[in-house]
């Protein structure tokens, strides 16, 4: 059952209670669950699919959901778990009874700076795996959109022009990796299952299979970039990795390169980004996140022809994929057992 609470937006209401349907028990000897749940997300179409699942899953655990801090405010007080994301940090220090927190989504970076508990509370995330499928076909289509020359077919189109042209192979690439977690190590794979030539970069000296040649450490950064003709940002943002793509390191890219962000934007300089594509060491960037989302109107990577824009939608948070994950973890948070995917304070991911 979901119980309309009332709310604001005139008779519409958005902040709700889901209790168990009858007959339900998410209860298994052993089990002691942590106490009530908030399920936060800014896209409030996405809460009744969230919360479908999560209260089949467990059914007698009271599950709130907001999707703004005012909706959250009467729950706040009384929840143990929030599984959520888009929450602003200062929600989390009106939470005197939290116990954990896991992040819809594989970044934490928005809030790690602020957390407010240490290790009092604990912190966890999804796991990459579910997210990464869809973003290689993001990473995909943004290669092959250039080698199939797409958008001179477009133009050729819109003038009526049947022109031959020749289009070129990702199988005649060296494609770079920055980042090889999980995600990072299934686009590497995917690419390389279709012929690239796979390069990586990671900061810890730690193997990869994944790619064909791997680099580590920032030592090796420029070495890596200089050898890349498409490079794609698959890292986690942290005090390590930001502004890590800056004019230091564009002046080592391979002249003509194709530029992909999926990870972060504040990953990279932009000021670098846009003078290395007017320099052409960049040919082309394709940024699916930049510093300040949403991307400011007057931001020149709207109106540069050498820039592709989509607005942070690779890697899209699908409720049946990612819930039993939360749901599994749940279940070890309340037997007292390992959890998956915790974060690592000091690391920042
Ligand atoms: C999306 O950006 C995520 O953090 O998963």
């Amino acid at each position: 059952m979901i119980e309309n609470k009332g709310g604001a937006g005139g008779g519409i209401s958005y902040a709700y209670v889901a209790r168990a349907e009858p007959g339900g028990n998410s209860q298994s000897p052993g089990m002691t669950p942590p106490g009530p749940i908030l399920l936060f997300s800014i896209y409030r179409s996405d809460i009744p699919r969230f919360e479908r699942l999560l209260v089949r899953a467990l059914p007698d655990i009271p599950i709130h959901s907001a999707s703004n801090p005012e909706e959250a405010t009467p729950y706040l007080e009384s929840t143990a778990v929030l599984y959520g994301w888009g929450f602003p940090p200062d929600m989390l220090e009106k939470m005197p009874n939290l116990r954990w927190v896991q992040k819809i989504g594989a970044g934490v970076d928005e809030i790690i700076e602020r957390w407010p508990f240490g290790r009092d509370v604990l912190l966890t995330r999804t796991d990459g795996k579910l997210i990464a499928p869809r973003m290689a076909e993001y990473v995909l289509g943004a290669i092959l959109d250039k080698t199939l020359r797409l958008d001179r077919a477009r133009r050729q189109q819109q003038e009526c022009i049947w022109e031959f042209f020749d289009i070129d192979t990702i199988r005649n690439l060296s494609i770079g990796i920055a980042g090889l977690g999980e995600i990072g190590s299934v686009v590497a794979d995917t690419l390389r299952s279709l012929g690239a030539r796979t390069l990586g970069w990671r900061r810890s000296p730690a193997p990869s299979s994944a790619v064909d040649e791997l680099f580590t450490g920032e030592a090796a950064l420029p070495r890596f970039v200089g050898a890349c003709d498409v490079l794609v940002l698959v890292l986690p943002l942290t005090k390590e990795t930001k502004g890590l793509f800056g004019t230091d390191i564009f002046a080592h890219c391979r002249r003509g390169m194709h530029f992909i962000n999926v990870g972060r934007g504040a990953l990279i300089d932009e000021r670098a980004l846009l003078s290395a594509i007017d320099a052409n060491v960049v040919a082309h960037a394709t940024l699916d996140v930049v510093a300040t989302e949403p991307l400011p109107a007057d931001h020149p990577f709207w109106s540069n022809p050498r820039v592709t824009i989509t607005p942070h939608v690779c890697g899209p948070l699908v409720a049946e994929d990612v819930v039993p994950h939360f749901v599994a973890n749940y279940e070890a948070f309340s037997r007292g057992h390992p959890l998956k995917n915790i974060i690592d304070l000091e690391k920042q991911y």
